[in-house]
């Protein structure tokens, strides 16, 4: 259930004392240009100073500041505040802390990938100490947006393409910002964005329309958001995009109907950045007065960076288009927020110099960060068992990521400690006797340029190894906003480094460093062994070494499919099947393409083990299942091989008829079992019809009667399945 957000008295009286200004300054979030500001990831130019800012504070016209650090500035903002303003309400300092603050963990994505939420519960919570111990009290995460189409830069900020897998991941972060007392000095407000249906922009392409069909709206895009509501999240940003022509940050029926009307929700919607003013660019507000008065009307509460609820609010009011008490009602969600997370008790709260300067957390993050990297990484395929390496192998390390300490983070950290990143060269040294006297590292080509006498150079390295590690993917900034790309590949020129290495026939391990899923080609598709590394933060290169050498063993699984080609975009799973689904002996007029079937190169929930790992047969308990029973499904699960592994069990259902036509699969359940060599365990899941419901035909929200399949499986593609039905209601 949603957080209720408790009346405090000390907002009731406040409310009736604040002028119209003061009352639209509350609502007003701009970028904290007092403290050291983060690098500028925003497009506009803060044109705002320092000075200028503290004078918005002190004359009561900012109510939050956002992407400014340090306990210290942060104390003297919160003074002006509290002892030089009017009516003293302490102001919200905010920042965009996605995955990691000073120790950066893995993207959100390649964390999605570990297919544990309490790892991601606990990541967070590490980085709600952090954050807040630098004078934070709220972040703008998590992401939750479901990313089908991955052209689209931003799915590297979220849990991939599927909806069951966000809504617990989503639930997961909300918890470990927060935290269980929102009055502690290290809770952080967590923020669900980007609502609603981000990830669903046209053609992969940032920031363009959305034109979806209500029960996937209600069915893939919102539950990730609902899941973080009724986790506890008191935040929620608007997203850039239109929904079906009318935007998201201006939409009632979605911001008023569905959040406040249908979800309860009590907390705040902030609006994306300048998203009010883009309402003119969409052609949806004709001026400035125009565009403040369709996002309020429509349940944004607070505004972002365009100043617009300053400059027209009060005189929307005056001349009765804005009722006061819709105004008076988006100012008390602010200030009981304020109240919640004790800013009345306590307005210095996380502002507290010797805390950030205490790194007592230091070593336990680093650790938690190598953990998570470790956890984090797929491993798409390994030939004759490529992997793990020998240590006393003759090692080249090939490849721009080889070295590179600026391409560590990922598309979304602003405040991370880049004194403490450890490359790919370094974590393989310190994994290596003497420090790897037989490691040969090599760039080879540039990010994105060949390098002179480079692949030379990686020719030679190669010949002389007895294994390539191919250190390869995408630059950081391919990923994350307005980075938006029509071919999911590799840059030429590592391409071209990568099939010249391979000709040497040396055995290839190619480590990737995507933020997305890529379509894999040529010599880096054939290479002998495959690890998706993702951007995996501060312990990077040790995490990779331990992975390598077999110290942990790989057990992460495909959050998104891995296409054949960047032309299948938008692709994904749990697609509907199609009148002419393609048959193993029947392609012609199928639904298929010239060059590649409708397939995924490597499929969501894809990943090896080191060790070898056999299902038995699903079984369901009972094929009959009363409405309001459960169905139980089991199977076991056996590690045959030598090495202990850690394996992902997943469960998929398919409703075989519907009033609309369903996915061929859908994830309903997933469990990461360890599981020591020789050792079997029989797993077991539970469905109820809440589990089995859609948006049906006639737009309720409810399971079916009617035949289902179920798998108990290791990918979305893998396994035979088990039947049963699910009975009519009795009487
Ligand atoms: C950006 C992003 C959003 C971020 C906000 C504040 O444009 O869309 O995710 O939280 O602005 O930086």
């Amino acid at each position: 259930m949603p957080t209720t957000l408790p009346a405090d008295p000390r907002v009731e009286s406040l409310i009736p004392r604040m002028t119209l200004e003061e009352k639209a300054g509350q609502l007003g979030v701009f970028a904290d240009m007092v403290r050291p500001f983060a690098p500028d990831v925003n497009p506009e130019t803060n044109v705002r100073n320092a000075t200028e800012v503290l004078e918005q504070v002190r004359a009561g016209r900012v109510g939050t500041l956002f992407n400014g650090v340090g306990a210290e500035a942060g104390r003297e903002i919160q003074r002006v505040a509290v002892e030089e303003s009017r009516l003293g309400i302490p102001v919200l300092l905010a920042a965009d802390v996605i995955h990691g603050m000073r120790t950066v963990f893995p993207i959100p994505l390649g964390e999605a990938a570990s297919f544990e939420p309490d790892l991601a519960e606990r990541t967070a919570r590490a980085t709600a100490i952090e954050a807040t111990a630098a004078g934070i009290h709220w972040t703008y995460a998590p992401a939750v947006d479901i990313a089908r189409d991955q052209r689209w830069g931003r799915g590297a900020e979220g849990a991939g393409e599927d909806v069951y897998l966000g809504c617990r991941f989503a639930a997961a972060r909300v918890r470990g910002f927060q935290g269980p007392d929102l009055r502690a000095h290290d809770s952080l407000l967590a923020t669900a964005k980007h609502f609603v249906a981000y990830g669903a922009v046209s053609a992969g392409l940032d920031y363009n329309f959305v034109e979806i069909a209500e029960g996937t709206l209600r069915d893939v895009h919102l539950p990730p958001f609902k899941a973080a509501v009724d986790a506890g999240a008191l935040a929620v940003m608007t997203a850039f995009n239109d929904i079906n022509g009318i935007p998201a940050s201006a939409n009632h029926a979605l911001l008023t109907g569905v959040l406040r009307g249908e979800w309860a929700f009590a907390g705040v919607v902030v609006s994306d950045y300048t998203a009010d003013m883009e309402l003119i660019a969409h052609g949806y507000a004709a001026d400035e007065r125009h565009a403040t008065e369709l996002a309020f009307s429509a349940g944004m509460d607070l505004s972002m960076q365009s100043g617009f609820y300053a400059a027209h609010l009060p005189a929307l009011v005056e001349s009765g288009r804005i009722p006061m008490e819709k105004l008076d009602a988006a100012v008390r969600r602010v200030l009981s927020l304020k109240a919640a997370i004790g800013l009345f008790d306590d307005p210095y709260r996380s502002l507290d110099p010797a805390r950030e300067a205490d790194a007592s957390w230091r070593e336990a993050h680093e650790a938690l960060a190598r953990d998570a990297a470790r956890r984090s990484m797929v491993l798409l395929k390994n030939e004759g068992g490529l992997l793990p390496l020998r240590r006393d192998a003759r090692i080249a390390l090939i490849g721009p990521f080889a070295r590179d300490l600026d391409n560590i983070e990922g598309c979304w950290t602003l405040f991370g400690d880049r004194s403490r990143y450890v490359s790919l060269e370094a974590g393989l040294r310190a994994a290596l006797p003497d420090g790897g006297a037989r490691l040969r590292v090599v760039d080879g080509c540039g990010l994105e340029a060949p390098l002179q006498g480079g692949i030379e150079a990686a020719v030679a390295a190669a010949r002389e190894a007895d294994v390539v590690v191919l250190a390869v993917g995408e630059p950081q900034r391919y990923s994350g906003e307005a980075q938006s790309r029509t071919q999911i590949v590799l840059p030429p020129a590592q391409q071209a480094l990568a099939e010249a290495v391979a000709a040497t026939g040396t055995p290839v391990v190619v480590l990737l460093r995507n933020g997305r899923a890529l379509a894999l080609q040529g010599a880096v598709r054939d290479a002998q062994a495959i690890l998706v590394t993702w951007f995996l933060g501060s312990q990077t290169g040790h995490a990779v070494a331990d992975v390598l050498f077999g110290d942990y063993g790989p057990s992460g699984r495909l959050p998104v499919s891995f296409p054949h080609d960047s032309g299948q975009q938008p692709y994904f799973y749990n697609h509907p099947r199609t009148g002419r689904p393609e048959l193993p002996d029947m392609k012609e007029f199928k639904a298929r393409w010239r060059e590649h079937p409708h397939q995924a190169l490597y499929p969501f929930g894809h990943g090896l083990t080191y060790g070898q790992v056999e299902y038995g047969p699903t079984t369901v308990e009972s094929p009959a299942v009363a409405w309001d029973g459960e169905a139980v499904l089991r199977a076991t699960v056996r590690n045959s091989g030598t090495r202990g592994v850690e394996e992902v069990v997943q469960l998929y259902v398919h409703d075989r008829v519907a009033s609309r036509v369903r996915p061929v699969r859908e994830l309903k359940g997933f469990a990461k079992l360890a599981l020591q060599p020789g050792e079997a365990r029989e797993v077991e899941f539970r469905l109820s019809r809440a589990d089995l419901a859609f948006t049906r035909a006639d737009g309720t929200q409810g399971a079916e009667p009617g035949w289902f399949d179920a798998w108990i499986a290791p990918s979305a593609v893998a396994g035979e399945p088990a039947a049963f039905e699910l009975l009519p209601p009795q009487g």
